[in-house]
């Protein structure tokens, strides 16, 4: 048999050998015992150079040739084999690998931050400047610097939640009732021309009920500064109304009573489902009163040292829960404090 005769043999052999081969280990015998280092056809490559020239090139070749071939099919039945073995590992699982995957739950902002976020966008939007105050407070900020000296029946122990005597106070501690003590804390530090906004949770001794809770959260804006009138207010307002709840909204303002402004008004925002002609939502009159509001007393600008004469101010004070119920017709403030996922995904 001529060597070329030999070789094509013992390819077919290889190739035979390969095709029984059940995994891996075996393919590899095949390879070693033919293209090993002292493999058949790794032998037959050796002796191609102790030829007589005639024969070397035809040789040479032809086992070059088979030796690719081989290599190829060695691979070829390797990667074969390696994919049967996935599939059967995969039919063997109950793992259905088709089934769409399971997204972790995503978080979103609670809607009374979402509501005091955009409040503070659109005012800070007009120049306002966003001030902080402590959620425990004393007395004189609460009451006595914003009009309400010792006695004033809106001081009334029923609303107010009182703090054990404290060390080194000589005066009542308790949870703010509103942000309103803001003000004068910024107008002490502050000279005008000042425009404050002012969110933070407020504290009031209420049962909770579908229109109470014991804590809920406020906004207070003020406006001091030189030529400051009631027309401002109004303006701001309306602003405010209708970037929250539509440009199509009216406001109306009703006088009212606040012992730290002079005069005060009430807010009130046409209701969205009838449109000012009455319905069930707005329990007939066709508004909802959405905040309070007036133009700074004299005496509380005076208890901080600010001229009187030379300067006028506005506030406002606005509840965000009292948004949330309007902008979304919610019938129980408490679910707001529930931490129920169910209910506040919703929003
Ligand atoms: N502090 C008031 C309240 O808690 C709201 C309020 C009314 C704030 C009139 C103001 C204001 O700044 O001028 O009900």
């Amino acid at each position: 048999m001529s060597l070329v005769e030999q070789l094509d043999k013992n390819f077919d052999e290889a190739i035979e050998a390969l095709k029984k081969a059940s995994d891996e280990e075996q393919v590899e015998a095949v390879r070693i015992q033919y293209l090993g280092r002292k493999g058949i056809i790794t032998a037959v490559l050796k002796q191609v150079k102790d030829l007589p020239p005639s024969e070397k090139p035809v040789v040479g070749q032809k086992a070059n040739k088979i030796r690719n071939q081989l290599e190829e099919q060695i691979k070829q039945t390797t990667s074969n084999l390696s994919s049967k073995k996935l599939e059967a590992a995969l039919k063997e699982s109950t793992f259905d690998y088709t089934l769409p995957g399971k997204l972790p739950p995503q978080g979103s902002k609670h809607l009374i931050s979402q509501i005091t976020e955009e409040v503070v966008q659109i005012l800070t939007g007009l120049g306002y400047q966003v001030a902080e105050g402590p959620e425990v407070e004393i007395d004189y900020y609460n009451f006595t610097a914003l009009n309400m000296p010792p006695g004033h029946p809106a001081r009334s122990l029923q609303d107010t939640l009182y703090l054990e005597d404290m060390k080194g106070v000589d005066q009542a501690v308790l949870l703010r009732t509103h942000t309103s003590p803001i003000q004068v804390r910024v107008m002490e530090t502050k000279k005008p021309p000042l425009y404050i906004i002012a969110p933070g949770k407020v504290f009031r001794r209420d049962i909770a009920d579908p229109s109470h809770s014991p804590m809920f959260h406020q906004i207070e804006g003020l406006a001091v500064a030189e030529g400051i009138n009631f027309s401002h207010l109004k303006g701001t307002l309306e602003v405010l109304v209708k970037k929250l709840f539509g440009a199509d909204r009216a406001i109306r303002l009703r006088p009212h009573f606040f012992p730290y402004t002079e005069p005060s008004a009430e807010v009130d925002v046409s209701c969205a489902l009838c449109n000012g002609a009455g319905c069930r939502l707005c329990g007939g009159n066709g508004w909802l009163e959405i905040l309070g509001c007036g133009m700074v007393d004299p005496n509380v600008l005076e208890g901080v040292g600010i001229d009187s004469e030379k300067f006028t101010g506005f506030a406002f004070g606005v509840g965000v829960e009292r948004i949330a119920v309007l902008r979304h017709g919610l019938d129980d403030i408490r679910r707001l404090f529930d931490n129920d996922v169910r209910f506040l995904e919703q929003f």
